[in-house]
């Protein structure tokens, strides 16, 4: 079976910069969007691109078997995920359970079935991503929800590793402060952008994690600051 990396996300800010790192480094990429029109425009001779609903368990499962069955998938780059500003004050159960979903469950359920697929071949890795506002709170005070639940994402890797500890298998989380992305630039016109991390800085530390001498890192958290 032909080798591959599975990508969530790639039709996202961070995950359009991944992709191209990815497939400039000479990887197959089995590469998740959010809506049909968003595959499509990332499928190429190097990825096949599909349009999936991270948050629903049967699709991914069901995914995963499928791509499973048919590649040799050696890790998997989780890079879903969502924002949503608030206070503990201002949080109620219908943010919270969206923040949970969207930024928690649609890397468990991928981790999930992945673990026995990377047992079974020898080993694997996870990179994942979290944020700085789950491990400050001075910076998560004010993103209650959101940081509830990436404090879920590092939590998840903690598992992994104890759980692939001897297996070859591994979770690296990565921790960008913002994101110097079209998106963030129009949410925040005034902001100090050459303080904020670059996707191709993000994508190059994850690129070295995939990297034979990466692959001996263990349990790593990388913060990714720059200057902000
Ligand atoms: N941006 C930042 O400054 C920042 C800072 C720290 C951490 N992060 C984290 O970094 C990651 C990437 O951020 P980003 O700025 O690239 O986000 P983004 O532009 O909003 O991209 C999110 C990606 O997730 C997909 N997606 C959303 N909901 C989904 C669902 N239910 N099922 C499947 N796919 C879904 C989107 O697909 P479609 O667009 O096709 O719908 C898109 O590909 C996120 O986990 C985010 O929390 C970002």
């Amino acid at each position: 079976m032909k080798r591959s990396i599975l990508l969530t996300g790639a039709s996202g800010n961070l995950g359009g910069t991944v992709l191209k790192g990815l497939t400039d480094a000479g990887y197959h990429v089995l590469a998740t969007a959010g809506s049909p029109d968003g595959a499509e425009a990332l499928q190429s001779d190097t990825v096949d691109a599909v349009a999936l609903d991270l948050t629903d368990e049967a699709l991914v499962q069901a995914y995963i078997r499928s791509i499973s069955a048919n590649w040799d998938i050696t890790a998997a780059i989780l890079l879903v995920g969502g924002f949503m500003p608030g206070k503990i004050t201002e949080t109620d159960g219908a943010g919270l359970r969206k923040m949970i979903a969207l930024n928690f469950e649609t890397a468990f359920y991928p981790v999930r079935e992945l673990l026995p697929v990377f047992e079974k071949r020898g080993g694997g890795q996870f990179i994942l991503i979290g944020t700085r506002p789950a491990l400050e709170a001075k910076e998560g005070k004010n993103l209650a929800a959101y940081a509830l639940s990436k404090g879920l994402v590092f939590q998840l890797a903690e598992l992994v590793n104890a759980y692939g500890k001897g297996k070859g298998i591994d979770a690296t989380v990565i921790v960008p402060s913002t994101i110097d992305t079209p998106a963030n630039r129009k949410a925040m016109p005034d902001a100090g952008h050459s303080k904020w991390v670059s996707p191709q800085a993000i994508t190059d530390a994850m690129l070295y994690v995939l990297s034979d001498s990466g692959r001996q890192m263990r349990e790593s958290v990388l913060k990714l600051y720059h200057e902000s």
